[in-house]
């Protein structure tokens, strides 16, 4: 019977599934990559791993012989050793397309409590600080004729850029792989710095990667807009935290609204007590329909593995250079 590793347990049915072709086994926590290590050096033949989750080339290595894949439970693969796994053979596949609105619903989220100083509002009233309606009380940013630029105009980005067009706002962007869709043809493209310099909101939509890591520090914020808003949905060192939090305080930005950190769990000092920051604990793909297609999406990915198939969202297909023979039937997709 072929072996599956989850380090957490999924959401139903892809845990069924599984286990109706597999022998499956999970950890119960994030391991530690010795304790990752060992688990699948006792013979593994996918791991569907979360994204924290260490798969480094120790990991890897511990799989030499029998792991044919890691199956992510997660868009993001900068916890991977990519290099280490396809040079081991190893494919490694994640979860595209599913996740895509519930993240730009959270990016509008951010955005809208930002622009609208909403955190800071539902504070003032449950600690019974509000004195009555003001002309220039609390004031925010109109987000109709406001510019919005997205950083990585992928599939989330798009997503968010319909978003704010709904609300009026004009779109620039930055770092798009392919044409836009005809429906986007009205968004603008911008070098990085002028991008940053035009916009009233910047929302990040980049994957981690080398090119992108501190991508927004100290020089960078310091071409933003004064009250500009910068949004995180993406990952969390694709911003420097510690710059983020001095822009902040001395108002080189007027706001930001984060749902990813540099070190997380835990934010870095002084961010908690910025009160023009908008605060939530990685949520974006954070609803019940969601994760459940994530999960399924994990396991058919997991499957075609096992049945020797190359899964459609494998990230580095050049890992699977002699075909595996199969070890269950293929899956009825
Ligand atoms: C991902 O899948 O990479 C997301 O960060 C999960 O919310």
């Amino acid at each position: 019977m072929p072996k599956v590793l989850l380090t957490l347990p999924l959401p139903q049915p892809a845990p069924q599934w599984l286990g109706d072709a597999a022998e499956v086994s999970v950890i119960g926590h994030i391991p530690s990559e010795p304790e990752l290590a060992t688990a699948v050096a006792e013979g593994v033949d996918v791991l569907c791993a979360q994204l924290r989750d260490p798969v480094t080339s120790r990991v890897l290595e511990a799989g030499k012989g029998r792991l044919r894949a890691v199956s992510l439970y997660a868009v993001g693969y900068n916890n991977v050793d990519m290099v280490a796994a396809t040079s081991r053979g190893v494919i490694v596949t994640n979860t595209p397309g599913v996740l895509t609105d519930a993240t730009a619903d959270c990016a509008m989220g951010l955005l809208l409590a930002c622009a609208r100083r909403i955190v800071e509002g539902n504070t003032v009233m449950h600690t019974g600080h509000f004195e009555g309606w003001e002309p220039d009380y609390m004031l925010g940013l109109e987000l109709k004729g406001a510019t919005l630029g997205i950083i990585g105009m992928g599939r989330i980005g798009q997503a968010v850029a319909r978003r704010a067009r709904a609300f009026g706002m004009n779109i620039v962007y930055a770092g798009a792989k392919k044409e836009l869709p005809p429906d986007l043809a009205d968004a603008r493209p911008l070098p990085l710095e002028e991008l940053l310099a035009a916009s009233d909101v910047v929302s990040l939509h980049v994957p981690l990667a080398e090119d992108t890591y501190h991508m927004i520090n100290a020089r960078t914020l310091a071409l933003m807009k004064r009250n500009a808003i910068l949004v995180n949905t993406s990952r969390g060192p694709v911003v420097d935290e510690e710059d983020l939090v001095t822009a902040l305080r001395e108002n080189i930005i007027g706001g930001a609204g984060l749902d990813v950190y540099e070190s997380e769990p835990r934010p870095a000092p002084g961010l908690i007590e910025c009160e023009n920051a908008v605060l939530t604990p990685h949520l974006g793909s954070a609803t019940t329909q969601t994760r459940r297609a994530m999960a399924e999406l994990c396991a058919r990915n997991a499957l075609a593995a096992l049945a020797g198939e190359l899964p459609k969202n494998t990230l580095n297909p050049r890992a699977w250079k002699k075909t595996p023979p199969p070890l269950i039937k293929p899956f009825p997709f």
